[in-house]
């Protein structure tokens, strides 16, 4: 019978993987064996924290349902999402940086014409934003999705409402690039937000003083045949948790230059409220492939 002294232990648990057919995922499984036992002998992991982090897994899952994602939640807090980002987009050449999904990519994004009030029942300074879909090129991209999505002006998403399952979707659609690779759509200027502090990350987020905060920033998912899915926000300029984004997702490139407006008309001639805001954005896409995630409750759906 084997005894095992500490780095034995690590050597063969290390060995029993090496049957696996799959050479990725022997190679995952053993290096993800090397780090958790690294890890463990480095901090003399006690029985009680152990046992706290069990528990505090066991919750992160009994968190999640098919609208909410308490571990995308924890992957973000602990820049492991943007980490995995990082690793996987090292050269944009020119094309759009990349940022964290999040979890709040739920639910329907139904094809909206352009020009739609996305948030149409929300109070609040209106904003008016105007995209362009090119290549790297600046060749314009016609007939492309953008899923866009945002808080609310109390910084919750539509899914976190006890109203969502009656009142469905607000400040999220899709729109469909024109011949010239434009859209444009109206909606609040969205505010800064503390992400979800009622689970497990929070209590996480909380007991160690971090700011739970994001800066304001509007989602996009672009998403075009023959090009890399594109995952990114546009960022508010002048936000104040710009520098202190608890989930490490700004870039300055993405972060955009909203400007003032007091016309009483907006760009497409229709009337506005003054003052409105306009958010403008180009988004060059890097020829390749990839699957683009779905939204979280629509993703369930498909699979029952
Ligand atoms: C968000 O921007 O929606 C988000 C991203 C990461 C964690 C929580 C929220
Ligand atoms: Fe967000």
């Amino acid at each position: 019978m084997p005894q095992f002294s500490e780095t034995e232990l690590t050597a063969a648990v290390i060995r029993s993987f090496e049957d696996t057919p799959d050479p990725r995922l022997k190679f995952l499984l053993q290096e993800l064996v090397k780090s958790l036992h690294d890890y463990v002998r480095r901090t003399d992991l006690t029985f009680e924290e152990w046992d706290y982090a069990i528990d505090f897994l066991t919750r992160t899952g009994q968190k999640c349902s098919a609208i909410r994602q308490e571990f995308i939640l924890l992957s973000d807090v602990l820049g492991v999402s943007m980490l995995v980002d990082a690793v996987n987009h090292r050269d944009r050449g020119g094309a759009t940086q990349t940022t964290v999904l999040g979890p709040f990519y739920v639910g329907e994004h139904r094809v909206t014409p352009h020009g739609t009030d996305i948030s149409a029942d929300l109070p609040g300074e209106r904003m008016f934003v105007q995209g362009r879909v090119s290549d790297l090129n600046g060749k314009p991209l016609a007939g492309v999705p953008v899923d866009v999505w945002h808080a609310d002006d109390d910084g919750f998403y539509d899914s976190q409402k006890s109203s969502y399952a009656t009142q469905g979707s607000s400040s999220r659609a899709r729109f469909i690039t024109d011949a010239d690779g434009t859209f444009f759509f109206r909606t609040i200027l969205p505010c800064s937000y503390p992400v979800p502090t009622d689970g497990p990350v929070g209590e996480m987020i909380l007991a160690t003083r971090r700011l739970a905060m994001r800066p304001a920033h509007v989602h996009f998912l672009v998403d075009a045949p023959g090009y890399e899915p594109l995952i990114t926000h546009v960022f508010i300029g002048g936000d104040k948790y710009l520098d202190t984004d608890v989930v490490f997702g700004v870039k300055d490139e993405l972060v955009a230059k909203i400007e003032r407006h007091d016309e009483p008309t907006m760009p497409d001639g229709k009337a506005a409220e003054a003052p409105w805001h306009l958010m403008r954005y180009e988004f060059h896409l890097k020829p390749g492939a990839g699957v683009a995630p779905k939204p979280l409750g629509a993703k369930v759906a498909e699979d029952a």
